[in-house]
């Protein structure tokens, strides 16, 4: 049995509880992070606490604890758990309050609760070599996706709809252009240029994102960051996607599109490499 983290103790799994009125509960009044576990170690753990930082802070909400106490949960979480490929969720909310829209007094003690999934074959997941399929939907989510909410149901309903329609995932798509998938950020690459949308609120600022941005750059490939639309997905060379939990996964159909050749190509392939050497490397 999973050992969980709340609020301070380390408890079974099925012996951890939070309360019915908890705000994460009620209103979605929570945020969360999601950090995956290479070789024991935990990955961009940096990247993630500054992104839980700035989305307390969207809300109101201050830090439950110093960036080294989260930092020494996770370790421990892993170790009890033995983790070696997986991945570490962390959830706060606002706290428990009897039930009401306005938030509760600002010292009501927040809920904070971390645990592990063990996954193993992470980083080495086959369809990496194979590619995934996606359809387009609208977007219908609310305007702050740069606030990573756990009000996480139309993503929920869009991988749903992926699933029946017998793909992988979602891309959403708002004013003609692709926003994000449901839970990842979204690439296509065209003559050797990768084009990822912009950030904003209309997206979530994904920390493999950013680490994956900055080793293309580093690699002197070309970025840019700006909108696409789904007919130019459709008629790119590659696209990919990229997030903690399957960092870099080539794309090879859309709405029945082949991309490319319709298989994984070379710059996804790449980056998925650097991702995984320099990642592992910097691990905690
Ligand atoms: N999702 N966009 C959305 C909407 C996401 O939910 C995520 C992450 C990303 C990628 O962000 P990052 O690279 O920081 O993981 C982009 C996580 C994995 C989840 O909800 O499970």
């Amino acid at each position: 049995m999973r050992t969980v983290y709340v609020n301070g103790d380390y408890l079974p799994e099925d012996q951890a509880k939070v309360s019915v009125f908890d705000r994460g509960f009620l209103f979605a009044d929570a945020v969360y992070e999601v950090t995956s576990v290479l070789d024991g170690k935990i990955i961009a753990f940096d990247g993630h606490v500054e992104r839980l930082a700035r989305s307390l802070a969207e809300l109101g909400m201050d830090m439950p604890m110093s960036p080294e106490a989260l930092l020494d949960i996770h370790r421990e979480l892993v170790a009890r758990n033995a983790i070696d490929e997986g991945l570490i969720y962390l959830q706060v909310s606002r706290g428990a309050a009897d039930r009401d829209f306005a938030y509760p007094a600002a010292d009501t003690p927040q809920t904070v609760v971390l645990f592990t999934q063990a996954k193993a074959g992470l980083a080495d997941a086959p369809m990496a070599k194979t590619g995934m399929k996606v359809i387009s939907i609208p977007d219908r989510r609310w305007g702050r996706r740069d606030i990573k909410t756990v009000q996480l149901l139309y993503p929920s309903m869009g991988k749903m709809l992926a699933k029946d329609a017998g793909v992988h995932d979602a891309w959403m798509v708002e004013d003609g252009a692709v926003t994000e998938g449901t839970s990842n950020n979204a690439y296509i690459v065209k003559d050797g240029t990768i084009i990822t949308r912009h950030l904003g609120e209309e997206i979530l600022h994904g920390i493999t994102r950013k680490a994956v941005l900055a080793y293309a750059a580093e690699a002197q490939m070309k970025v840019e960051e700006r909108a696409f639309t789904l007919a130019e997905a459709q008629a790119a060379d590659e696209a990919f996607i990229t997030s903690a939990s399957t960092f870099v996964m080539p794309v090879v159909e859309i709405d029945g599109v082949p991309v490319g050749s319709g298989e994984p190509g070379p710059v996804a392939a790449r980056l998925r490499e650097i991702y995984l050497d320099e990642s592992r490397k910097a691990a905690v």
